[in-house]
């Protein structure tokens, strides 16, 4: 299937309505996602990125429907990632001399992805490619999200194709941002940057900055996942540059995970210690161990602060909760506070371990947090909502 976005650029990507994870299971796709891939044909051709290797014999053979593929005589690929480069193969066995345009590490990833010689241009941010009407202008675009990233700016037609910035994991028929429910659009696109742009804020900051300055018209942005942002193409930018700020909304987020409801009963209590004396603070409650783990990264995203619990068990903490300690110090929030709690039976390390992760990711840590020996008691219970209330009331309001 392709689509027509007007008289030069055509999508020629691929819908993956089924994918329910992204990078191995790392990332939760609960809306699927597409692999956008963007042919221009001017007097010159150009194909913009191809798609996941599992779809690489069906793009080829829809780009077939399209072009003659001897027609194509660039093949820009903006970021290596195999979502994106996974259908060079196929589509270079068919016209192996085309020359490949990307980054020094593009050329890099790619050499070592599919160990081929192929005719690699390696370019550089400013550096141009004239279609014939139209020019490609390179923008390097490192760390967003990988060394080798790069967007493209296509003149006359005002188009940004970013890769994956402003992306969203989301499965439409519609292709434009104004046609879909907007809060599903807009919860995949925090969903996005929350769990894949958060390290890379200052860099995502400092790039839209960048743009911003070349004054230069927008008429279009066109990532590679997700649907095109054309209607006010800038909000998404607008929005990137909030949530590149340390974003936070007035939210607290109680995280616990438990082995027979004691440390449950703990994250309710603090919870409700926290609703009952901050009325104007969200508060939410999540059991980490049966939550969407990429859905709980966003929550945290969105967080001032966040309560984190677990039982002990084997002198350290519950899955779940390490896994998601570990998703939550590689992301390196910034500007956020934290607390542990947890209940025990016989050794009570988890605590102190999850203020120490909690420490390691970078949260300014309240310690001394709750530790119940088996199963809380009134006493307990006010201890646990005191404390919850009191944090926020020191370290927020
Ligand atoms: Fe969509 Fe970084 O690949």
């Amino acid at each position: 299937m392709a689509f027509e976005i007007n008289d030069y650029v055509k999508w020629v990507g691929t819908i993956d309505w089924e994918l329910k994870t992204f990078h191995g299971e790392e990332y939760s796709t609960n809306r699927g996602t597409s692999y956008n891939s963007y042919l221009i044909e001017d007097e010159k051709t150009a194909l913009i990125d191809t798609v996941w290797a599992p779809f690489s014999k069906d793009f080829v053979k829809n780009l077939k429907k399209e072009i003659d593929l001897q027609k194509i005589d660039y093949i820009i690929i903006n970021h290596g990632e195999i979502d994106h480069s996974g259908g060079l193969m196929e589509l270079m066995n068919e016209i192996p001399d085309t020359p490949i345009y990307c980054t020094g590490n593009g050329v890099k990833s790619l050499k070592g992805q599919y160990h081929q010689d192929w005719n690699f241009v390696q370019v550089k941010t400013g550096d141009t490619l004239n279609l014939g009407k139209h020019t490609l202008t390179f923008v390097e675009a490192r760390m967003l999200h990988w060394p080798d990233s790069m967007m493209i700016y296509m003149d006359l037609d005002n188009i940004l194709f970013s890769n994956d910035a402003f992306g969203q994991h989301y499965a439409s028929s519609e292709m434009y941002n104004d046609s879909v429910d907007q809060s599903e659009l807009f919860q995949e696109a925090i969903k996005y940057y929350a769990n894949i742009l958060t390290p890379f804020s200052s860099l995502v900051e400092k790039k839209i900055n960048e743009l911003l300055s070349l004054n230069l018209p927008v008429d279009m942005i066109c990532p590679s996942h997700g649907v095109i942002w054309k209607e006010r193409p800038l909000q998404i930018v607008e929005q990137y540059m909030e949530w590149a700020k340390d974003y936070q909304e007035d939210q607290v987020t109680v995280l616990y995970e438990t082995m027979w409801e004691n440390t449950k009963k703990i994250a309710e209590a603090i919870g409700e210690g926290i609703m009952k004396n901050h009325p104007s603070l969200r508060v939410k409650l999540i059991n980490v161990a049966t939550a969407d783990k990429n859905d709980v990264i966003t929550e945290v995203f969105k967080s001032k602060a966040i309560f984190m619990g677990s039982s002990t068990i084997n002198n350290g903490i519950l899955s779940h909760t390490a896994g998601l300690m570990e998703m939550i110090k590689g992301l390196k929030f910034k500007n956020k506070i934290g607390a542990a709690f947890g209940s025990y039976g016989w050794s009570g390390e988890s605590v102190k371990l999850i203020e120490n992760g909690l420490i390691d990711a970078g949260f300014r840590v309240q310690k001394n947090g709750i530790k119940v020996l088996w199963t809380p008691n009134d006493e307990d219970l006010y201890r646990s909502s005191d404390f919850g209330s009191r944090i926020i009331s020191d370290m927020i309001e």
